[in-house]
């Protein structure tokens, strides 16, 4: 397979919606590349596109038009059972509601992504233990998340999206939910897994969340309008 480094390519990428008698150009032409161990943060107004950009790029939604190719293939037409398997294999979400399952325990919750594959239960939770040490969240894994903060909540969240050791993780405003001292946190875990080489994009409205990325794309009007590297 011909895969030099590059996740996603994006070639002028639309997705319209139709809204009664109105269409509605949630990306209009999204031209992007995606290499491995980049972090990048999508900042952008409300309604700018990009959430409909991360469902996109987490095969939770098809493009109207356009190309889009995944480790080196071509996934514009790819059936909805192959969508599925990308999603629940070779992608990490993290969201801004945490989205873990309030009866289940911090363990069962983090291993629960792993539902697709064949493992054993005990090979599963030890797996579960891992990553939940790589979060620091360990000593909570028979808890549940209510009884857990909401930045140890994102955490557990951080290490369910590890799980499969996905390509990508897809962040949507991951510290929307926290104070800063949280969020200052996510964030630092965010970059020591960066370290550890992770794949990162993210959406922040916050500009002290952005400075953490090395390269920022600002979106308007479902348009890149701006793709720096600092
Ligand atoms: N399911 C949908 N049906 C109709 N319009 C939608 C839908 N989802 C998003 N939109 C519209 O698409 C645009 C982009 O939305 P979104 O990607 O959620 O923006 P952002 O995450 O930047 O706030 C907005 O105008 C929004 O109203
Ligand atoms: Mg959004």
């Amino acid at each position: 397979m011909v895969d030099s480094g590059k996740v996603f390519e994006l070639s002028a990428i639309r997705r319209i919606y139709k809204v009664g008698s109105e269409l509605v150009y949630a990306l209009d032409g999204v031209d992007l590349s995606i290499h491995d161990r980049e972090f990048i943060a999508v900042t952008g107004t409300s309604g700018s596109g990009k959430s409909t950009l991360m469902h996109t790029l987490g095969f939770m939604d098809s493009p109207t038009s356009g190309r889009m190719d995944f480790e080196g293939r071509d996934v514009s037409a790819i059936g909805r059972g192959e969508r599925a398997r990308l999603r629940a294999t070779r992608i990490g979400f993290v969201f801004q509601a945490f989205n873990l399952l309030p009866k289940l325990t911090v363990l069962d919750n983090v291993v629960l992504p792993l539902i697709y594959g064949r493992m054993h239960v005990k090979d599963k939770n030890e797996l579960g233990i891992q990553v939940l040490q790589r979060v620091g969240m360990e000593h909570r894994a028979t808890h549940t998340p209510g009884q857990l903060s909401g930045g140890e909540r994102q955490r557990v969240a951080i290490a369910r999206s590890l799980i499969n050791q996905p390509r990508l993780i897809l962040a949507d405003e991951p510290t929307g939910n926290l104070d800063s001292k949280n969020r200052g946190r996510i964030m630092e875990l965010f970059a020591s897994l960066m370290e550890e080489g992770i794949t990162l994009a993210l959406v922040t409205h916050d500009d002290e969340v952005a400075a953490y990325a090395k390269r920022r794309i600002r979106m308007q009007d479902g348009r890149i309008v701006e793709d720096s590297e600092k």
